[in-house]
Formats: C-alpha cells, structure tokens, sequence
C-alpha cells in the first residue's frame, strides 16, 4: 500500500500512469515509471536510503534537487546515484547506498 495522492487537479489521475516493479535491498516494491527513485520509495514508505559512512547515522531525502548527495544509493550495481534524479523503471535493482571511501581521514591515529 503506498501513500500518494491519487488525484490531483493540475497533475491528473495517478491511473493514467503506469506501475512498475522494482526491489530495494531485495525486498519488492511498486512505483510508477518515470517518478524519481526517491519519490516511489518514500510513497511506499522508505525513508532511510542509505546511512552515513562514519556516524552510521541514517540518510535520507534532504534537497530533493540533486545537490546534497544525501540520497545516493546503488541501482543496478552502479553505486552513488542520486535517487531524486533517477527515473524509476521496471525491475531496477536498488540497494542502500554502500559505503564509499570517506573524504574525512581519522587523524588522531596520526597525532597520537
Ligand atoms: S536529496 Fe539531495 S541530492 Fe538527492
């Protein structure tokens, strides 16, 4: 059951469009073709995309614009793609975001 509205004024019928399958780390989920990765997974209720590399804190949708990076995951083996620029399509494999390499270096190892 996702959560969306189903009619609305100016952007029409959520019938006309048309569903798609797709599966986030393996479990299987419904969207519609063409709606960002983003939007389909927080209609069916995902909100933690991926976690942070160092705190393990969990991430989500922040921008929404494709600025932040916040919401990077990996589809279709390819890692680091931004889920609210992505177009959903049938049968994309969606993972959590994996761990990349951390930009910020533990350097009280180093001063000790
Ligand atoms: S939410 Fe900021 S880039 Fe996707």
């Amino acid at each position: 059951m996702t959560q969306r509205i189903v009619d609305h004024p100016i952007l029409g019928s959520i019938e006309e469009k048309e569903q798609v399958s797709f599966t986030f780390n393996e479990k299987e989920y419904y969207g519609m073709n063409g709606e960002p990765i983003a939007a389909a997974l927080l209609a069916n209720g995902v909100r933690t995309l991926r976690h942070h590399e160092e705190k393990a804190t969990p991430r989500g949708i922040y921008c929404n614009i494709g600025h932040c990076f916040e919401c990077r995951v990996t589809v279709d083996g390819k890692q680091g793609v931004r889920s609210c620029l992505t177009p959903l399509q049938e049968g994309m494999v969606i993972e959590s975001g994996g761990t990349l390499p951390t930009p910020v270096k533990d350097w009280s190892a180093k001063n000790e």
